[in-house]
């Protein structure tokens, strides 16, 4: 099997977007994915794949809405260190969108139906839309509290690592990375335009009804697509693996609750080692990921 390639970019000096300058860097990506990999990039089993397949769907539309709810309060923000870390929170957002476009592509290519997690998540969004700008963004911290656990599970399980397609493991950890380098910006201007903790309340369960629906039907409707809904090993097998106890995703599950906490702030968890530890292993010292982590056993140190 080929590889995947990719290529990135650092900023020149004096270039750099305002976001780099405080430790949020958008960093320019391009990951080109082979015509010829597995259909089921994960583990050979359709249940799993679908399940990231349905979480690569739900990122560009799902970041476009984190976008615009922050960006709504952009112009409320004075302080000059914090517009850096709005700038770096948008910039950082809209290129994960665009890269996973890319693999969505690649993943339509092989003929996995992906516009329909696109097309689910959508109408979860738009009942989300029709609550206040306070509420959206309440809704949007507790969403990037669930990504930046799921980026820690990602960085820390070396299980996703062993048993993914090598070819699109790199555009989930630089994801996960630039996930907690900006896991307090929402937070942070939500504190400052609003801090409504009834509103931050409410998400859990608004977010939960608008978005736990359209997860089942967009992995129901993948699994019937490829003809795998009845299929009880590999149902058995994927679900043991994402949801079973201490299971990829289900070990997440415990630390959602901590958002309820009234002092819950995203940095009160400290990844700032693993952050650490991450940027060097992909990025080096230069900001341009690298080369040797196009095979999965560069990643498994
Ligand atoms: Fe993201
Ligand atoms: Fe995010």
């Amino acid at each position: 099997m080929t590889t995947a390639s990719f290529s990135s970019s650092g900023k020149a000096p004096g270039k750099r977007l305002a976001g780099a300058t405080v430790g949020i860097p958008p960093r320019q990506m391009d990951f080109r994915f082979p015509a010829d990999s597995r259909r089921y990039f994960f583990d050979d089993n359709a249940f799993a794949s679908m399940f990231f397949a349905t979480l690569s769907g739900f990122f560009p539309p799902g970041e476009r809405f984190f976008v615009e709810s922050v960006r709504h309060y952009r112009d409320r923000i004075s302080d000059p260190v914090m517009k850096a870390k709005i700038s770096g929170f948008i910039g950082q957002e809209a290129i994960h969108g665009r890269e996973h476009d890319r693999l969505n592509e690649m993943l339509t290519r092989r003929g996995i139906k992906v516009w329909f997690a696109d097309r689910a998540v959508k109408v979860g969004l738009g009942f989300l839309e029709k609550f206040s700008p306070s509420q959206q963004l309440a809704c949007t911290i507790f969403m990037e509290h669930f990504t930046a656990l799921l980026a820690e599970q990602l960085l820390t399980d070396e299980r996703f690592r062993a048993r993914a397609d090598a070819e699109i493991i790199p555009l989930w950890m630089w994801h996960a990375v630039e996930e907690l380098e900006h896991k307090a910006v929402a937070y942070d201007v939500y504190q400052q335009v609003s801090g409504s903790y009834a509103h931050r309340v409410l998400a859990v369960p608004l977010t939960a009804v608008a978005l736990t629906p359209m997860v089942v039907a967009s992995m129901a409707w993948l699994l019937n697509a490829e003809g795998q809904i009845f299929n009880r090993e590999d149902r058995a097998r994927g679900w043991k693996f994402l949801f079973a106890r201490r299971g990829f995703v289900a070990r997440i599950m415990p630390k959602m609750g901590d958002f309820l906490a009234r002092d819950f702030h995203p940095d009160n968890h400290d990844t700032t080692a693993l952050v650490q530890e991450w940027q060097d292993k992909l990025f080096g010292p230069n900001g341009r990921l690298l080369e040797e982590f196009r095979n999965r056993e560069a990643l498994m140190h």
